[in-house]
């Protein structure tokens, strides 16, 4: 149920709003000079906080923490935001609640990879009612020309699939507990992402409308024998993986 919590119009349409390209090689790498913690997540990944619940070095979900709460008003990491002066302006300047906010290291992977990843966040876990929805800003920092941000609206129908090229700058924001989300990384090098949850409302809004928020866009076409075999692929995975769930349990 979230008939209670305030949305962004936008977002709403399809789940997700383009922005205009942010001119990133006018800024330095300052995501190579923060600290990285291993965190799984979706693939090979590591994850440099900058807002975390406690203000420390750690990723977890703001509900892991006792006591448990939402996904809004995350410490800045000191250490960390000095180094990315840029990053944390970026992060600040819709003026909406942050809640987590990290840089987002992944290892280059395949498709099948990406498409097994494929999950929805959970971020209004304890977000009281009546607040705004929230969501997230997936901002891509690396240059990654031939990668893609997969989203679907169903977990298993590639029809459903939208690709969000990651070249540098890119900027989209996603309500990443509806759309289906997991990023396929072609590249040979990292990919390095700055991922914000912030709360919808009217500052959200007026940021959107401010960088030319858009939902219509070309979606780049995949070879269409590899997308049916990658999903082949995955939904026997996904089948015996709950499979072997469900053994475990009848052991019990
Ligand atoms: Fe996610």
């Amino acid at each position: 149920m979230r008939l209670s919590y305030i949305t962004s119009a936008l977002i709403e349409e399809r789940g997700f709003v383009i922005l205009d390209r942010y001119q990133q090689e006018r800024d330095p790498q300052e995501w190579l000079d923060l600290e990285y913690v291993d965190w799984k997540s979706s693939g090979e990944t590591r994850f440099a906080p900058l807002a975390s619940a406690t203000g420390r070095i750690e990723a977890d979900g703001f509900w892991s923490h006792d006591p448990p709460r939402a996904d809004r008003d995350g410490v800045w990491v000191e250490s960390q935001a000095k180094k990315a002066p840029n990053l944390v302006n970026r992060a600040k300047q819709p003026g909406a609640n942050i809640g987590r906010c990290r840089v987002i290291e992944l290892q280059p992977n395949s498709y099948s990879d990406a498409i097994y990843n494929l999950h929805q966040d959970d971020n209004n876990r304890l977000n009281p009612d009546g607040s705004g929805w929230i969501v997230r800003g997936y901002y891509n920092l690396s240059d990654d020309p031939d990668s893609y941000l997969l989203l679907r609206q169903d977990r298993y129908d590639p029809q459903t699939e939208l690709r969000i090229r990651l070249v540098a700058g890119s900027q989209v924001i996603i309500d990443t507990q509806r759309l289906w989300h997991a990023t396929w990384h072609a590249g040979t090098e990292p990919r390095y992402s700055l991922i914000t949850s912030w709360e919808s409302g009217p500052e959200l809004d007026r940021y959107i409308a401010s960088l030319g928020g858009h939902t219509d866009f070309d979606n780049p076409e995949l070879d269409a024998e590899m997308i049916s075999q990658a999903q082949e692929r995955v939904n026997r995975k996904l089948a015996e993986r709950a499979e072997a769930i469900a053994e475990r349990k009848l052991d019990r």
